[in-house]
């Protein structure tokens, strides 16, 4: 993955109707650590890293970056939204020249099932659509991380193929704002 390229960053907060999209700060170390270090987060993902090395090696500002907004509920963060450019070398890209802007999304435990993530990563796609105007969004995730494929349909990703990597099968999918307003 790459960095999202030339937009205008720190964004203004991005309000919904429960949550705050907005740029990391060193207080979101402990929730950083604790995204890495959880077992039921990183099913899908590789699977959860040793506290003692997180504690270790993240940094004192995590997560500051183009693309990475954290989802913040009541001034604490419960998980965050990431955007950014999809490694030409992977497979799954829907442009020629690949680099498309991809989705990504992980909630704390504590925050599943309540409508946080359809509701972040909506106002994510809201952003990118005035920030990258007619840019096409795409995601890849799992077939088995079934909250994750249901979060994809909600959000309006449509399938445009399925691969095996890393062991596993890989839904990949496209989001186009064209798509949202006809
Ligand atoms: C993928 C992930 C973000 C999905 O989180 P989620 O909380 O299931 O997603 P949603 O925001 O869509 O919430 C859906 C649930 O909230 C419920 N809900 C409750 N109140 C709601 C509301 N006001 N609005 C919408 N849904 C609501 C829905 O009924 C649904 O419940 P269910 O799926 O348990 O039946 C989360 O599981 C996660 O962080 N996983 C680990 C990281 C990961 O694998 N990321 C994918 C990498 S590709």
């Amino acid at each position: 993955m790459t960095e999202l390229g030339p937009v205008a960053w720190p964004p203004a907060l991005i309000r919904t109707e429960r949550l705050v999209l907005r740029e990391s700060q060193a207080w979101d170390r402990t929730a950083f650590i604790e995204l890495f270090a959880s077992p039921q987060v990183r099913t899908y993902l590789g699977g959860p890293r040793p506290r003692n090395e997180l504690e270790r090696e993240v940094p004192e500002l995590p997560g500051r970056r183009p693309g990475l907004f954290v989802i913040d509920l009541n001034g604490a963060m419960i998980g965050a939204v990431t955007l950014d450019r999809r490694d030409a070398e992977r497979p799954g890209h829907v442009r020629p020249d690949a680099g498309e802007a991809e989705l990504g999304y992980v909630l704390l435990p504590e925050a599943w099932g309540c409508g946080y993530a359809v509701e972040a990563c909506a106002a994510a796609l809201g952003w990118v659509a005035d920030a990258l105007p007619g840019e096409p969004v795409v995601l890849c995730t799992q077939t088995a991380n079934e909250r994750s494929m249901r979060l994809a349909a909600k959000l309006g990703f449509t399938e445009v193929e399925r691969f095996e990597e890393w062991g596993a099968e890989q839904w990949f999918g496209v989001w186009s704002p064209l798509m949202v307003s006809g």
